[in-house]
C-alpha cells in the first residue's frame, strides 16, 4: 500500500551553516518521534552533501530540482547523477515556481524525470492550478493535462516510483489552505485520472501529497481524508516544531 510521507521544501532558504543547524534538530527530533510517516526534506543544492553527513535513521534527504541534461556546456545547472552522488535519494520536479519563474514545461520535465529515475532519485512530481483556472471551475482539467503531458509517457513500472504533490498555486505561501474537502476532491480524482491509465492497484499505490499553506493547526483535518497520503511543506519546514508539528499529525 502507499506510504504516508512528510516531504520539507526549503526553497531558496538557509545559509549553509543555518541549514546544518536545522537539519540536525529536525534529525534528531523525527529520530526520536515515533513517526507514523515518511519525514523527507528538500533543500538546496549547495546543503545536499553536508546535510547527509548529519542525517540518519528515519530521515530522507531530496534536492529541489536537477537539470534536464545528463552533463556538459549548461553552466550554473545541477544534474541528477550529481544530486545522487551526494547521498540525496529525492528530488521535487515541477514545482509550480519553477514552472512558472525558469519556464519548465511538460517537455523539459520529462526528460528531468526520465534523468531523476536513471539515477535512482524518487522524483517528487508538482502539479497544481493557479487562482484563475480554479475560479474558473478549470482545475481539473488543468491537473489532469500536467499529469498526462509530465508523465503518461513512462511505464507503469516507472510511474510507480513517483509520488506526487498536487499544491495548488494560490495556497502556496498565501496562508490561505485548500480545505480537506476541497483537497480530497482533487486528490481522488488525480488518483481517477492514474488508474485510467495504469489500473487501479497503481493508483492504490501512489502517494499523492497535499502541499499550500499546510500548518500544524490543519495537517491533521487534511492527513485524515482518505486520497491526502501527507504533505509538501515549504514555509513551516523551515521551523523544526511546525514541520514536528505536522509530522505528528499522523
Ligand atoms: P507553503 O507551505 O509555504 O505554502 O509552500 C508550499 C510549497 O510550495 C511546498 O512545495
Amino acid at each position: 500500500m502507499r506510504k504516508n510521507i512528510v516531504a520539507g521544501n526549503w526553497k531558496m532558504n538557509t545559509t549553509l551553516q543555518e541549514g546544518v543547524k536545522l537539519a540536525e534538530e529536525v534529525n534528531a527530533a523525527v529520530n526520536a518521534a515515533d513517526a507514523k510517516c515518511d519525514v523527507i526534506i528538500c533543500v538546496p543544492f549547495t546543503h545536499l552533501a553536508p546535510i547527509n553527513g548529519v542525517i540518519s535513521g528515519k530521515l530522507g534527504l531530496g534536492a529541489e530540482n536537477c537539470a534536464d541534461h545528463k552533463s556538459g556546456a549548461y553552466t550554473g545547472e545541477v544534474s541528477a547523477p550529481m544530486v545522487a552522488s551526494t547521498g540525496a535519494k529525492y528530488v521535487i520536479l515541477g514545482h509550480s515556481e519553477r514552472r512558472q519563474y525558469y519556464g519548465e514545461n511538460a517537455e523539459i520535465l520529462r526528460a528531468k524525470v526520465a534523468l531523476a529515475l536513471e539515477n535512482g532519485l524518487t522524483p517528487i512530481f508538482c502539479i497544481g492550478e493557479v487562482l484563475s483556472e480554479r475560479e474558473a471551475g478549470k482545475h481539473f482539467d488543468v491537473v489532469k493535462s500536467q499529469i498526462e503531458d509530465g508523465l503518461f509517457n513512462l511505464s507503469a513500472e516507472d510511474f510507480s516510483k513517483l509520488i506526487l504533490a498536487y499544491e495548488p498555486v494560490w495556497a502556496i505561501g498565501t496562508g490561505k489552505t485548500a480545505t480537506a474537502d476541497q483537497a480530497e476532491e482533487i486528490h481522488a480524482f488525480i488518483r481517477s485520472v492514474i488508474a485510467g491509465k495504469y489500473g487501479q492497484e497503481v493508483a492504490d499505490n501512489t502517494s499523492i501529497l497535499y502541499g499550500g499553506s499546510c500548518k500544524p493547526t490543519n495537517a491533521a483535518e487534511l492527513f485524515a481524508k482518505p486520497d491526502v497520503d501527507g504533505g509538501l511543506i515549504g514555509g513551516a519546514s523551515l521551523k523544526c516544531a511546525d514541520f514536528m508539528g505536522i509530522v505528528n499529525a499522523f
